[in-house]
């Protein structure tokens, strides 16, 4: 995952350097000095890191090498298509995908790209960079939007399985933010060698029509930009949409195109003529704005949004600096905390520590189901409620991570879920301490709340841990992994340990493709996430997906949820 930003300043995030030891207030001494001026100074979490020891350099190492092979990936996916295409899609006077993001969003301020590696390693038959599509939450006119991008260097833009799919999971982003969408097409339309896998199905390519009807009526506006071919099923983005630009001698919309016609009738029409920017913004009236070029059309896009008369508009982008600090601690550091033996713990308030503002963290029940640590805090001045693993999930862990996600839905407080978990606790005196209902407790407290949730793996996300710390069926509004981060039912030993037992041969090659899809690159080709994110960023974009949660037509309402039936 890549945070893109159109000016090299607004890069910069946010650090700074804990103090000395001799200023960081120790915490423990203080307890029972409670004056209001020092109750933020007790919520302060203080670190145990030592940047100098064997044990954070080797985790650096490690995290670093991840994280360099990570970079690497992204800047081939983000790439595009072959340079044969790229060189083909410039000659044609048309603006590469990205320069067209970068154009459209507003100067100096960061486009939240979702899943860059979406189709990694997927087709045997083709590279597909990105999924072939490019989405993700930028700031148009004040306004912050969905943007989709379809990217047609890489196979006309047509749509493979995972662009269809992260053409949805864009939409969703929108409904469930309530953000307007931009959609820059450019597109082919479905890939037919795959027809059978992007067509019929629920999820399959008519739900992205679905998806902007339905949009439409809740007043999600839907705006299309056409800057290349708009075929079949395809002419019905721009069909759907609340208004349409088309670029001139460019942007082509129509339900077949002239091979096809001639095939099917004899009638030999040229695109322009079928379908092209000036016969369906003075004939067909399809599109209700023609441009010259890809510049101008980016231009009448903005001019779309700046009409919308959007509420958020006038809001800022960010709270004002003056009402949330940095970390203490410093969030590079998170690279000599984590690790990528995820059998070894990750200190989980260490971590809190470089994501919370001031690193104030109000801890809820610290000495009781003490493996789950919960708690309130701010980020970029948006209160959050912390839910953490530090440790397997015991009865106790459990239901105490329900009682304080019963409070944050009771008032309106958005849930952060920092996920490293390898599993509920298993044996004999669990099972009789009914282990199995009060982990559901917990499931059922993360699937019923209803205020914006967010998950960061930071480790693993194994078994029913996974759904007890918010995992991807748990409708999060966005996940994301750290590039150590791994997920799976269990780990490739104790997966090979079950297959023997049934009788199965567990051989390394079995182990080794399980190793292989536990990984987090794994994961995010297939989209079961919105990227994978340098650890040192996780509070920017906690920042930034709070802030799409906040910034819609969005109200979040304290007591909303309906909690169903828990066991006691
Ligand atoms: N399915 C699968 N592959 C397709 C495709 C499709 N619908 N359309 C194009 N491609 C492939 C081409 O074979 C080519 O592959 P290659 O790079 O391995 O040679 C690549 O995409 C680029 O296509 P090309 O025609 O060279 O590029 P272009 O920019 O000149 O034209 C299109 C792009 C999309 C306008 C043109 O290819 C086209 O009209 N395709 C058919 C569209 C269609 O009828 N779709 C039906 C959708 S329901």
């Amino acid at each position: 995952m890549s945070l893109c930003r159109s000016s090299q300043q607004a890069l910069r995030l946010g650090r700074r350097r804990a103090p000395p030891p001799s200023q960081r207030l120790p915490i423990r001494a203080m307890a029972g000095l409670t004056p209001p001026h020092q109750a933020a100074a007790i919520s302060r979490l203080q670190t145990n890191v030592d940047p100098s020891s064997d044990e954070y350099r080797e985790n650096e190492r490690q995290m670093g090498e991840v994280t360099a092979r990570l970079a690497e990936l992204t800047r081939k996916m983000q790439r595009g298509g072959p340079d044969k295409a790229r060189e083909k899609h410039l000659a044609r006077k048309k603006m590469l995908p990205r320069h067209r993001i970068t154009a459209l969003i507003d100067p100096g301020t960061t486009f939240m790209e979702l899943s860059p590696m979406a189709g990694y390693e997927l087709y045997p038959e083709a590279d597909v960079p990105a999924g072939g599509i490019i989405t993700g939450v930028g700031v148009v006119e004040g306004v912050r939007c969905v943007i989709v991008a379809n990217d047609s260097t890489v196979k006309g833009g047509t749509y493979y399985p995972i662009t269809v799919k992260k053409h949805l999971r864009a939409q969703a982003v929108a409904q469930e933010n309530k953000l307007p969408c931009i959609y820059l097409v450019d597109s082919g339309g479905a890939n037919l060698p795959h027809q059978s896998d992007v067509f019929p199905d629920r999820d399959h390519f008519g739900r992205i029509f679905y998806n902007q009807a339905r949009m439409s009526s809740q007043g999600i506006p839907q705006i299309a930009v056409v800057m290349g071919p708009c075929t079949a099923g395809g002419a019905y983005v721009p069909a759907m949409s609340d208004e349409s630009i088309i670029v001139g001698e460019q942007g082509h919309i129509f339900l077949a195109g002239p091979p096809l016609v001639k095939a099917a009738t004899g009638e030999v029409v040229s695109a322009e003529e079928l379908g092209g920017g000036k016969m369906h913004s003075s004939v067909s009236g399809v599109t209700d704005y023609l441009a010259v070029d890809d510049a101008h059309a980016i231009v009448l896009a903005r001019r779309s949004i700046s009409n919308l008369n959007w509420p958020a508009r006038s809001a800022p982008t960010q709270p004002p600096a003056s009402t949330f600090s940095e970390p203490l601690h410093d969030p590079d550091e998170l690279m000599g905390i984590a690790t990528t033996n995820l059998r070894k713990p990750i200190p989980i308030r260490e971590v809190i520590a470089r994501v919370v503002d001031g690193s104030e963290f109000s801890e809820f029940k610290r000495d009781f189901g003490a493996t789950l640590v919960t708690g309130f805090a701010s980020i970029y001045g948006h209160k959050v409620g912390i839910v953490a693993n530090d440790g397997i999930l015991f009865a106790s862990s459990a239901v105490k991570g329900a009682h304080f996600i019963e409070l944050c839905s009771q008032r309106g407080i958005p849930l952060v879920f920092l996920q490293n978990i390898s599993g509920f606790m298993v044996g004999t005196a669990s099972e009789r301490d009914g282990i199995a209902k009060h982990g559901a407790k917990l499931v059922a407290a993360v699937a019923c709340a209803d205020v914006p949730k967010f998950t960061v793996v930071v480790g693993g996300s194994y078994g029913a841990g996974n759904y007890g710390m918010c995992g991807r069926a748990y409708g999060p509004r966005f996940l994301w992994m750290w590039p150590n981060a791994r997920v799976g039912v269990m780990g490739s030993d104790q997966l090979a340990a079950v297959m023997e037992t049934v009788g199965q041969k567990a051989d390394p090659e079995l182990r080794a493709r399980i190793d292989r899809e536990t990984e987090a690159t794994f994961s995010s080709a297939r989209l079961w996430d919105d990227g994978i994110i340098p650890p040192q960023h996780t509070r920017r974009y906690l920042g930034l997906g709070l802030q799409a949660a906040m910034g819609g037509r969005n109200e979040v309402r304290a007591g909303d949820t309906k909690f169903g039936v828990f066991r006691m």
